[in-house]
Formats: structure tokens, sequence, C-alpha cells
């Protein structure tokens, strides 16, 4: 779906808006993706207008903005933040987790399935005001991150795998002011751990947004 003028486009969701319920409304997603992604979009395109930016690749466009323009930095980042992001959720699942080398991974270098989700529902409570919770493959060892605002680890040399998008935008409608709720919810149910895998399988390469 294009929204509006200007190289950069809003991509469609990889599922329907009500295929996360009841973890995440319709409603929610309805804001988030059609409101709030789609805002990021419209103004990248115009304050990229007539710059070098206008013709860059989005990743490439992070990284040369990335300490020097923050507007263009911001809604760049945000853009593929939230594009990953809805790559990373699928339908609810009861008992969902991980497979293969990833499944032993987790197990061997972050404590198994249950403290990473733990551990990774507890970073995104504790990230202080708007940020992101992110499994990250960083020189081939997994961590648990947290970002400010719009900051991705793109920009820190490390490969997302996953991400919980924590600005309130993410879940008042749903969770009011209950983060943890909403993270331990998407945590437990929606993970897409097929996404992470392929995303591990690339660890070292160019890494697109979805
Ligand atoms: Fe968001």
């Amino acid at each position: 779906m294009t929204t509006s003028q200007g190289p950069f486009e809003l991509p469609p969701l990889p599922w329907a808006e009500n295929a996360l319920e009841p973890v995440i409304s319709a409603r929610t997603i309805g804001l988030h993706y059609g409101k709030h992604h789609r805002a990021y979009v419209t103004k990248l395109n115009e304050l990229s207008a007539g710059t070098p930016y206008a013709s860059m690749p989005l990743e490439q466009v992070i990284r040369e903005s990335y300490g020097k323009d923050a507007k263009i930095f911001n809604n760049a980042a945000q853009v593929w933040n939230h594009t990953f992001f809805w790559s990373c959720l699928r339908a609810p699942q009861e008992g969902n987790k991980p497979a293969g080398e990833l499944a032993q991974r987790i197990e061997r270098e972050l404590g198994g399935l249950e403290k990473f989700k733990a551990d990774f529902a507890a970073a995104a409570v504790n990230q202080f005001g708007s940020g992101w919770a992110w499994l990250v493959d960083n020189g081939g060892k997994l961590e648990i991150h947290t970002t400010s605002n719009a900051e991705l680890p793109l920009v820190k040399g490390a490969t997302a795998l996953l991400t919980l998008d924590v600005w309130e935008h993410a879940y008042y409608v749903d969770y009011e002011n209950r983060r943890p709720d909403f993270a331990k919810a998407v945590t437990d149910k929606l993970l897409d751990w097929d996404f992470a895998a392929r995303q591990l399988a690339g660890a070292g390469g160019r890494q697109k947004a979805a």
C-alpha cells in the first residue's frame, strides 16, 4: 500500500488487522499501523524530498542519518522498526516456541525458553519511557537489548531477531497502563519464532525489515 507522495512506502501487514486478537485488538492495529506507522512513512517522504536520502534504500537512510540528521533518522528508523515488529508477530498460539538451532542457542546462551521469556518481558517493562525490546545476535552471541525511542540494533552492529514495541501507542487502548500484561501476553503467544530463525540464518548479512 502506498501512503503518500515519495519513494518510501507503507508495506502491507502480513496478516489481517484482527489476526492477533485477543492479545492485540484490531482497533489497536488499525491505529498503530494505520495512523502511527503510516505517519512515519509520510513524514520521512516529506523530510527526504529533494535530499540524497530520497534515493537510498531505507537501511542506508538509517545508517547515514544516524547521529547526523535526527528527524530523518527517527522517522526512517521507526518505519523500519514497525515493519520489522509486524513480521515478528503472528496469530496467538498456545505452546508457541522456537525449534532447531535457535532453540538450542536460547537454551545454551540465554538459559532456556522460560528464562528468555521472563527476561525479555522484564526488559520491555523496564525500558523507561518509549522504546523497544530486542532479541539480537550480537557478534555470534544471543542477547536481549533495549533501545530508546527510535534507536535500533542495525546502527549498533547487532542483528535483530525479534522485537517488542513498548511505546504507549502499542498497548494503551487494550491494556491502559499495564505494560507488564502486554509484554507477557505478546511474548508468550504472538512471537513468530520461524521469522526469528530466518533472521538468525541471515545474521551477518544485510538485514531487511521484512
Ligand atoms: Fe509503535
